[in-house]
């Protein structure tokens, strides 16, 4: 008996001992809780800490770290966080170091890419990292705003300069979208993306941060160019990068917007990830919140989802009154990314209609990452597939090639095509697809796709395209959309069961678009 009280006690000490290694020592600073990284006009991340001795475990969707992320020793604070959270074999991580003091100190963020960004971290109540859900409304189809009966064209922010860029450079780009000839090719829209917008001012209304001194004045100098300007925010309280996002100010935000003069909002799911559900009734819920708050307004606004094709989106985006949904993850500025988000489309073809489009993301084309014929495919894609044409590169300074790719108005009008029917496959042989988009005018788009690391001789037989040719003598015309060339080929062709065989680059198109002219007796 005495044996195993002693034992007992033994045990006792040793947890004692053990507690004590491992929780915080009496007097020692504790940063267990929640903490904000903010950075001056710049976006907000709040983090959770647990403190264990000299060890901080850091707090992620799904609780807890398994493992410490970072370190206390004296004053000196170290975090490491895996890219993505919890992955154990993460190569990437976003680092901070600050020497504490208090409940609020600067610190520096450096991310995954490198960046170093200097801050200030700040202990804050557990409801202002997690907000309290509000309630979503009950579902219903809000009426269609009659905007986007083609797919919306124009400039975005984001893939060209991410949050760094400023008043300045919106305007410029809107000088250069005149000058170049861009606006001339239909491109309307100067949308700024994340890194606008600043905190909410003591009655709760959005500002623009010292970036973007004056939102209204930017809106009118763009209006001033006879474009149209957009804007950008979540239904979540921030933005992906931080900055403020519309959650609970849904109705003062869209208001904001129109008395500024918006003409476009990109509403983007981030941070509401971390409140609502990502089912079908919640993000439906959550856009239809908006929607509604922008019809109120009585300001026509283009209405642009960006859930990145979660819950089969194009098949409710229009009840929430959208005008576009992204289908797809963020591109990249590489043929692996265009191809996989262009491509993937070709299984959703029969949702788009006039004022609603199914959105594969911003093109990258002009800024450097792809080879000319890479670019020529992603522009041809795009508008094979009635994608917005939404350039995402430096317009200040494009070369003739990025010029001759944005601004064919050939390819343009396939894009545009007022029949908006949908692009189907008439031929997939592994990496080598042909795909035919009937268009308005007895006409039809042909491209062969080569998505093959060589060069490829591809084909189609003129019959399959089905222009009714055999009927009698019609003039036919086919032109080469990238070159520009006529291509010669003769009733007999489509009669005879011809064909026509490209050569097509690695990674390249060739773009066709054949016109029947009108019935003619022989
Ligand atoms: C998301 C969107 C992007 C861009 C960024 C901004 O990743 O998909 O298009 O808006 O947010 O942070």
């Amino acid at each position: 008996m005495s044996k195993s009280i002693g034992l007992f006690r033994f045990l006792v000490v040793v947890l004692a001992f053990l507690a004590c290694l491992c929780e915080t020592a009496p007097g020692q600073t504790d940063l267990t809780g929640f903490w904000k990284y903010s950075v001056q006009d710049g976006g907000v991340n709040y983090l959770e800490f647990k403190q264990a001795g000299e060890q901080i475990f850091v707090g992620g969707r799904n609780g807890m770290s398994q493992t410490p992320y970072g370190t206390l020793h004296g004053d000196k604070l170290h975090i490491q966080v895996p890219s993505p959270f919890g992955n154990p074999d993460s190569k990437r991580f976003t680092t901070y170091d600050a020497v504490i003091k208090g409940d609020k100190f600067p610190a520096t963020r450096k991310d995954q890419d490198g960046e170093v960004t200097n801050g200030t971290l700040a202990k804050v109540a557990k409801e202002e990292a997690h907000p309290a859900r509000l309630p979503l409304p009950e579902l219903r189809d809000l009426p269609d705003n009659g905007l986007a009966r083609t797919p919306p064209m124009g400039w975005n922010s984001w893939n060209k300069y991410h949050d760094h860029f400023d008043d300045a450079i919106v305007r410029q780009t809107a000088d250069a979208m005149v000058s170049s000839g861009m606006a001339k090719a239909g491109y309307t829209y100067i949308i700024v993306d994340e890194g606008w917008s600043s905190y909410r001012d003591k009655n709760g209304k959005i500002t623009g941060n010292a970036r973007f001194p004056d939102m209204k004045a930017l809106a009118d100098y763009v209006h001033s160019k006879g474009l149209k300007i957009g804007i950008y925010s979540s239904p979540g309280p921030q933005v992906c990068g931080g900055y403020q996002g519309s959650y609970g100010h849904e109705d003062e935000d869209a208001k904001t917007f129109a008395e500024w003069g918006y003409d476009y909002l990109k509403y983007d799911w981030c941070s509401a990830g971390g409140i609502y559900q990502s089912t079908t009734a919640d993000l439906q819920g959550a856009y239809q919140k908006m929607g509604d708050a922008l019809a109120k307004t009585g300001r026509p606004m283009v209405y642009s989802l960006c859930e990145y094709g979660s819950a089969n989106v194009a098949a409710w985006g229009a009840k929430t009154g959208g005008n576009l949904w992204r289908t797809t993850f963020d591109i990249s500025d590489n043929w692996k990314s265009m191809e996989a988000n262009g491509f993937s489309q070709l299984d959703i073809t029969q949702y788009p209609t006039p004022g609603h489009w199914n959105d594969p993301d911003m093109l990258e084309v002009g800024n450097g990452g792809m080879t000319g014929d890479e670019y020529r495919t992603h522009m041809s894609l795009w508008a094979m597939l009635r994608a917005p044409l939404i350039a995402g590169n430096d317009l200040r300074s494009m070369t003739d090639e990025t010029k001759s790719i944005l601004m064919n108005t050939d390819v343009i009008a396939v894009d545009q095509d007022p029949l908006a029917k949908p692009v189907e496959v008439l031929s997939r042989q592994g990496k080598y697809l042909v795909l035919v988009r009937p268009l308005d005018g007895n006409a039809v788009a042909v491209g062969l796709f080569n998505r093959g690391d060589e060069p490829a001789e591809m084909n189609f037989q003129w019959d399959s395209l089905h222009m009714g040719v055999g009927l009698g003598f019609k003039s036919i015309e086919v032109k080469n959309l990238w070159t520009g060339e006529e291509v010669k080929v003769t009733s007999d062709d489509f009669t005879a069961g011809n064909s026509l065989t490209a050569t097509v680059p690695k990674h390249g198109v060739v773009l066709l678009k054949v016109t029947v002219g009108p019935f003619r007796f022989r």
